[in-house]
Formats: structure tokens, sequence, C-alpha cells
């Protein structure tokens, strides 16, 4: 424990500034992890215009240079606004033209710019700041091109001499664009466009690719899915290239931040509980839920929530086949998410065809989640692919029972459970079909209904399981003491 290491977190969001998913959450929990292990940590991050005014206000100027980034030599404005918060440094990069408008991800023609821009800021900031880390830990095809820069035009600078890692979070997304725009927004020399790095194919390069080419060490967020992007089912176009770079990969579980996510003292819900009173109280905030969410109101019911982006990610084909099956009177769905406009407006449909029995909430609100990760019994994930996945985590930690399909870190955070020798944390599935996830849900049903001690034990079981970051922090520490002995 002693070593002290530092770390230089690369991404391109994080909670409570900007969030759209999990990376979010992880960006945030994970340094204030490291933090206790004797980490020093910076996270870098975008100063996007959508970030709340509280948190621009508190940002302090910690300086600016321009830096070269096109081919034709255009140079761009870099600032610096610092923020301390918890014992981690924030550093946001400040530009106008970059990130002056919208949301964090717009579409391809204005994100491959920023990004480009982004990753070569940030290297270019810890040297100016001089804070050169022990690593710097990249995340997501955002930030994929960092390992690239260090080892060309920063290679003898004295960021140089730090190692990198590329997490990546979500293989679907790469940043595939044209290589002549990839060549203009980063000025990159021409061997890094070969096929084994930044070139996808005759037309286009791939962040990600070159990236995870450079880097010195790749994980994902869980064990099962490091092995299964090696196969071409869930390797989206990169499998070859990832087995190919196999001893370099690993798979590092996610955690949640377990101050951030504590049902005795969350303050967005009806009545704080514990392990010690969740039977009862858990009742009284599915009450609350029922009736803010003009449900209704009958504490009697199975309850099941749905708490997701609305893509085919997430298996909601699988959920829209099994809706009209799964209410059968005693059941309520509630849903809360955005996304594509057909999973929006089904949602809407089943809402309006069952009144008082279905209620979607197609929005984006941090305070309805977390009342009903609290007031719902249990929660679907019954995700196609699913890298970690953090919602069966916060789920179990509130006492929800997880119904998730056996993919990813879905597979890896919940064991199925076993009625024989009652153990176990949830309900899971493993082929992608709805009949199967029926099923599923129909096991929870049967459990919930005809043997409540049972269930009543699992909630327990749940809300007692280890689900913080302290194990895996302490895994990238020494992933971090691995790569600077
Ligand atoms: P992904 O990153 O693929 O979206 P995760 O399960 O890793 O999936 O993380 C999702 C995170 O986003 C969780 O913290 C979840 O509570 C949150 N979330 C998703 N949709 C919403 C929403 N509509 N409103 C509030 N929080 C949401
Ligand atoms: C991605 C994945 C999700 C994971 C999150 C944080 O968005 O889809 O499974 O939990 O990143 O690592």
């Amino acid at each position: 424990m002693s070593t002290r290491r530092s770390v230089a977190f690369i991404g391109s969001e994080c909670y409570p500034f900007v969030k759209t998913g999990g990376l979010g959450d992880v960006m945030y929990a994970l340094p204030k992890a490291l933090t206790k292990q004797n980490c020093d940590v910076k996270v870098i991050l975008p100063r996007y215009k959508c970030i709340p005014w509280k948190y621009q206000e508190k940002m302090v100027y910690r300086g600016s240079f321009n830096m070269d980034l096109c081919a034709d030599g255009r140079s761009f404005y870099v600032g610096i606004m610092e923020y301390v918060w918890d014992g981690v440094v924030y550093d946001f990069i400040d530009n106008e033209d970059f990130f002056g408008y919208g949301s964090p991800y717009t579409n391809l023609i204005d994100d491959i710019p920023r990004y480009c821009f982004f990753a070569k800021a940030a290297l270019a900031a810890l040297n100016y700041m001089n804070w050169i880390p022990d690593v710097i830990h990249c995340h997501d095809w955002q930030a994929a091109l960092g390992p690239v820069f260090l080892r060309t035009l920063f290679a003898h600078t004295p960021i140089g001499n730090a190692k990198s890692i590329l997490t990546i979070h979500n293989l679907r997304f790469q940043g595939i664009y044209n290589i002549e725009t990839i060549k203009y927004w980063t000025n990159l020399p021409d061997y890094v466009f070969n096929k084994d790095a930044l070139t996808q194919d005759w037309v286009n390069a791939n962040l990600l690719k070159g990236g995870l080419n450079y880097c010195d060490m790749i994980t994902t967020v869980s064990n099962t899915y490091a092995g299964e992007i090696q196969t071409p089912f869930y390797g989206e176009g990169l499998d070859a290239h990832l087995r190919f770079h196999a001893r370099k990969l690993r798979g590092i579980v996610n955690g949640i931040d377990c101050d951030l996510w504590n049902s005795a003292t969350d303050e967005k819900l009806a009545v704080p509980y514990d392990i010690t009173d969740v039977l009862t109280k858990k009742r009284e905030n599915k009450q609350a839920m029922q009736e803010q969410l003009g449900l209704v109101q009958d504490d009697h019911m199975f309850v099941v929530g749905l708490i997701s982006r609305l893509t085919d990610q997430k298996g909601l084909d699988l959920v829209n086949a099994v809706i009209s099956p799964m209410l059968d009177g005693h059941t309520q769905i509630v849903v809360l998410g955005t996304g594509d406009e057909k999973y929006e407006n089904a949602f809407r449909h089943y809402e309006g065809s069952h009144k008082g029995m279905v209620c979607s909430n197609i929005m984006y609100d941090e305070g309805r989640a977390h009342r009903i990760y609290a007031g719902c019994d249990a929660l679907l994930v019954p995700s196609l692919f699913e890298p970690c996945g953090l919602t069966q985590l916060i789920a179990m930690r509130y006492g929800t029972i997880p119904i998730v399909r056996e993919t990813g870190g879905l597979k890896d955070t919940v064991e199925p459970y076993n009625q024989f020798n009652n153990t176990g944390n949830g309900f899971t599935f493993d082929r992608y079909e709805s009949g199967l996830l029926l099923d599923a849900i129909n096991r929870a049903k049967t459990l919930y209904f005809t043997n409540r001690w049972c269930w009543d034990e699992m909630v327990q079981r749940d809300m007692d399981k280890d689900v913080s970051w302290d194990s895996s922090a302490a895994q990238y520490r020494a992933l971090y003491l691995e790569l600077k002995p």
C-alpha cells in the first residue's frame, strides 16, 4: 500500500457535471475510490456548456496556451479550469469552438474534431501544468487518441514518460471516420495510419482501434466481457484486433459509489431504510412511488422497474415481447429512460393501454431513478450485450432483485437464485429469447407470491453484497504498479 501512484483520467463525461450513462458514474466513483488507496488522481474533462452553473462558477482558472492541432497548422486556445472536490482534482479543458454548444455527443461530424482536440489538449495540459502522472488512464473512443499522441507527437515531451491504459466501456462506439478528416484534425504521422493501428479500411480510420494498439494495457469493465469481445458476435469488428492484443487485455468489474447510492441516507427517497428495516420501509417507498407515478396504489403488486438508455443494446425488443404476458393484474411496470424513438413510443403506448399498471417516464431524471430503485421489487436488465452494467448493482444495494441476461458484467455480478440451497442474488436467463426472459420473470413472481420468506432473505442478501469499488480500485492500483513498478 505504501507506494504512492499518480494517474490522470481522461474521458468525455463524469457525474455530477455531465452524465449520459455508466461511464459518467465510473469517472466519478473510481477516482474517488483510488484516492482512498494512496493514489493522486486528476480527472481531465471537456468544459461543456451544459455543465450546471453551480459547478462552472466554482472552477478556478489554472492557465491557458495555444496548441497546434491541424495538418494545415491551425492552432486552438486551450484553457484549464480547475475544481477540487473530495480529494480529486478535476481539470476542465476550456474551448468555445469545441465545447461551447450542445450536449456532449451530437454527431460524428462535430464529435470527431472535438475529441481529436480534447485528447491532445489533455496531454498538453498535463505538460503545461508540469504534472506528469505515472499513468494516463483513458476511457472509450473519445479519449482513445491519448495513447496514440503519447507515443508519437508527445513521445519526447515530459508526459511521454507516462504509461497508458485504455478502458473499453462499450465496444460498440469506436469513433470511425474518414482517414483524410482524421489526418487533418490530428496531424498524426502517416505511419500510424496502417492497418494494425488507426486504419479501419480503405477510406476510414478508427480512433479506438488506434488507441488499443498504442496503449500499454487494455482493460474492460468485466471479466466476461473481456472474453466476449474477442469473439465475432460481441467483437464489433475488432475481435481479431483484440485477440492479437489479448496479452495486454484484462477485465476489472465496475463497482458503484456506496455513499451516493446509500438507501439509509438517500434524501431523494420517501423513507430511508437499511438492511434491518427494508422489508417494511421498502413497502412505504413502493406506495409513495405508486402515488407519484399514478399507478394503482396497492402494495401487494409485484413492481418491476427498467432504468436504461432505450437502445437495442439493452434488450428492449425482448421486453416489448413480454410486456403483455407479464401484465396479469398483479404486476406493474415502471420504465425510466430516453433513447430510440421506437422504444420511447412503444413504452408510451403501453402506458396508455394499461393505465395504472404501466408507467413510462421518458426522461432523464436522477431523483426519479433513486425512487424507482427503492420502490420496485425487481429490476429488469435483459441486455443483448452489457460490458458491466451498473443498474443491477444499484438495484441490489437497494434491495431490489435483478432479473438479468447472463452476459458481460451481468453474468459476473448476479449469481442466479438456487431454490435448493437458497443462495443467489437474482434471476437469470442465458439465450437472447423472449420466452426465456418471461420464464425468468415468472420464476421471480412465483417466489415473490408463494415463498415470500425466501424472497425477503434474498432482498437482505443483496443489500449485504459488496458492490463497492474497494476491490476493483485495488486491482486498478495494482495495474498502475505493474506498469510503473
Ligand atoms: P450504460 O452506461 O450502458 O447506459 P449502465 O448500467 O452502466 O449502462 O449505467 C447507467 C447509469 O445511468 C445508471 O447510473 C443509471 O441509473 C443511469 N440512468 C440511465 N437512464 C437514466 C434515466 N433515464 N434517468 C436517470 N438515470 C438514468
Ligand atoms: C458502458 C456500458 C455499461 C457499463 C458502463 C460503465 O456504458 O454499456 O455496461 O456499465 O459503460 O463502465
